[in-house]
């Protein structure tokens, strides 16, 4: 992969890198027709990475669908697009653990604080694939914000040559957030599920009135009337630091993020407030 990047880059080209972990869906498809308008040739890395799952079934049961992925992207283009899959193996060898990373205090927040471990795995496969893919350009999902966020700061911090850029999250047409994690939901659970959206939205719109408190508790007691779904976080947070809301103030930009159980399937999702 390395070598075929740096060919294409010595005649001139472009490329652009969408890192994923397979079970492609139209969410992804955004971010590899994004780089594809502004790079020679798109490189998507398929790899389903096991130092950043903290829940082991979670990473057993994780979709790999591969042969599916490739008919896929060549949907979009066939000759612009490279895949990468590589094994475990080829990534850490016989050693899969993760480096230790601090990312300003972000990845103490949140998905950080309720999976022991996530950025950390997250780090380290991402800058593995840096370094073996060297784009000038790299795309991710505003769905994961805080993991957004954090490569941000990791290119920044590690000094990186490249672009990090974020893109708009991607909806069924009912408002549930494309997931591979999507299509492990039983049809019930799946029926559900655009309530997160739709309590989102709602949620933004009170924001404009009232406190983030009266927000939040307004949030938790929707949930506690719908049985199918199990609330575990709702923070409206600073995207700067994504630290929770104290005081509101005009000069900030906030975020309001969710995690929600649909039986074992967990769900996240996210929405810009002001
Ligand atoms: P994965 O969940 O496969 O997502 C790959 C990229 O697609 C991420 O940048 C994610 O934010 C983006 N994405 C997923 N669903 C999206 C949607 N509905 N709309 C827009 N973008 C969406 O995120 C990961 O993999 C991994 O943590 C990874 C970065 C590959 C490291 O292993």
């Amino acid at each position: 992969m390395s070598q075929h990047v740096e060919a294409l880059k010595a005649k001139g080209g472009s490329v652009g890198f969408v890192p994923t972990m397979g079970a492609l869906h139209n969410g992804h498809l955004s971010l590899v027709e994004k780089g594809l308008s502004e790079n020679s040739i798109v490189v998507v890395s398929i790899f389903v990475n096991p130092t950043q799952f903290d829940n082991q079934d979670d990473l057993i049961k994780y979709p790999r669908t591969l042969d599916a992925d490739v008919s896929l992207l060549k949907t979009i283009g066939d000759t612009t697009i490279l895949v990468y899959a590589p094994t475990v193996e080829d990534i850490y060898n016989d050693n899969i653990t993760s480096q230790a990373f601090t990312f300003g205090g972000l990845e103490h927040e949140m998905e950080g604080a309720f999976r022991d471990g996530h950025f950390d795995g997250v780090g380290t496969i991402v800058k593995r694939l840096f370094e073996i893919v060297r784009p000038g350009k790299a795309y991710f999902g505003e769905k994961d914000f805080q993991q957004l966020q954090i490569i941000k700061k990791m290119v920044e911090l590690y000094k990186m040559p490249l672009e990090v850029i974020g893109c708009p999250i991607y909806r069924a047409e009912d408002g549930l957030a494309m997931s591979s994690r999507n299509t492990r939901l039983t049809s019930e659970h799946r029926a559900v599920a655009p309530f997160i959206y739709k309590t989102l939205k709602t949620a933004k719109i009170k924001f404009g009135t009232k406190s983030a408190k009266d927000v939040s508790e307004w949030v938790e007691k929707q949930f506690k009337k719908q049985p199918l779904l199990e609330l575990e976080y709702f923070i409206i947070a600073d995207i700067e630091t994504l630290k929770p809301i104290k005081r509101k103030s005009t000069k900030k930009t906030y975020r309001a993020f969710i995690a929600v159980y649909a039986g074992d399937i967990r769900l996240i999702d996210n929405i810009a407030l002001n």
